[in-house]
């Protein structure tokens, strides 16, 4: 039994409750995790919000672990298959999460980290392996024209470099000019109005982080063919599309993106551990957690805000 420091969320949109609370013996074939940074996910804000119908509070949000495990840097894939045939249960939602001194997982869901520069991870694992997964069932490869929505956030900042890195032409949407700086200083050509479609030229895929606000227009920004990938939706409201007619027009192809497999999570691990992503983080201890969640609504952070306990 051990003592933990924890932020608990006990009603959807309202504050995170600091408390510290007991946790049992560690389940066989398990591990505890002492939690060192932990990255605050777009996702986690649509939890936050009461976003996912399965969820109910009191919950310990956190998917993007990372921290030491027997004095050797680690993290946690966050997905977890407890039996076979079944969905997998996901850290931070079905099970306890990383705002928290310490997390327990599977064995087989921990993963080595090849330095200890675990705010870097935090910040930018969840992205690029998102980005990994996204270029990987989409087909994006070199000199493919790709516009990124929501580009100077967690998974946008992280997940331009890994498209750059394929060879891809990358243009960000944002729409913060700090934000753009930093984009362009990435070698992204930027756009930053919302009429970006008429600017550009019209592009083989268009990764969609935003959601609502972008997709009529990342829609009309795409060739003949094109593909929109769905990967996010920030305010959870409806999708509505305004020309349906352009899906046919132009044959339009719609795929979206889950997760990552805990081979393209490795594999992000490896490109941060080399230098080969930049971070992008502002961070926060845990008992600041409160003041984290406004910064990122009030678009205060470029990248990722990380927790450290
Ligand atoms: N499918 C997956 O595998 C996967 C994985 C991770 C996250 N997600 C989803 O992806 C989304 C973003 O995640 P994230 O971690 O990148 O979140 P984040 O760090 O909070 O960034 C979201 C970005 O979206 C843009 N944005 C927010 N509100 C907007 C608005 N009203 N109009 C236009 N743009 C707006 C902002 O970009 P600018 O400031 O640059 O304008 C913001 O930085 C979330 O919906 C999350 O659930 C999906
Ligand atoms: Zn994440």
């Amino acid at each position: 039994m051990v003592k933990v420091k924890s932020a608990v969320l006990k009603e959807f949109s309202k504050p995170f409750a600091i408390e510290t609370l007991e946790k049992g013996d560690v389940k066989e074939g398990w591990r505890r995790v002492r939690v060192k940074a932990t990255g605050i996910c777009g996702r986690d804000i649509v939890v936050w919000r009461g976003g996912f119908k399965n969820l109910k509070p009191p919950l310990i949000l956190g998917h993007e672990v990372f921290g030491e495990l027997d004095g050797k840097p680690v993290g946690i894939y966050p997905g977890f298959t407890v039996s076979e045939n079944q969905k997998p249960f996901i850290l931070g939602e079905d099970l306890p999460g990383g705002y928290a001194e310490y997390v327990d997982a599977p064995y087989g869901n921990i993963v080595e980290l090849p330095t200890r520069d675990y705010e870097k991870y935090a910040a930018a694992v969840c992205g690029v392996a998102t980005m990994i997964h996204v270029a990987r069932i989409s087909g994006i490869g070199c000199c493919d024209r790709v516009l990124v929505t929501g580009a100077g956030g967690g998974v946008g900042i992280h997940g331009v470099q890994y498209l750059s890195m394929l060879g891809a032409n990358v243009y960000g949407y944002t729409r913060r000019p700090e934000a753009a700086r930093v984009l362009r200083g990435l070698g992204v050509n930027v756009v930053d109005s919302l009429d970006f479609y008429k600017k550009i030229g019209r592009m083989d895929y268009v990764v969609e982080i935003a959601g609502g606000p972008t997709i009529n227009r990342s829609m009309r920004s795409l060739r003949f063919e094109g593909t929109l990938i769905l990967v996010g939706n920030v305010t959870g409201e409806p999708l509505v599309i305004d020309r349906p007619a352009l899906f046919i027009m132009r044959q339009l192809r719609v795929i979206g993106s889950a997760a990552y497999s805990i081979d393209e999570y490795r594999y992000a691990i490896k490109l941060v551990g080399d230098g080969l992503i930049k971070a992008f983080y502002k961070k926060y201890s845990l008992d600041d957690v409160n003041r984290a969640y406004s910064d990122i609504m009030e678009g205060r952070i470029i990248g990722r805000g990380v927790l450290v306990p």
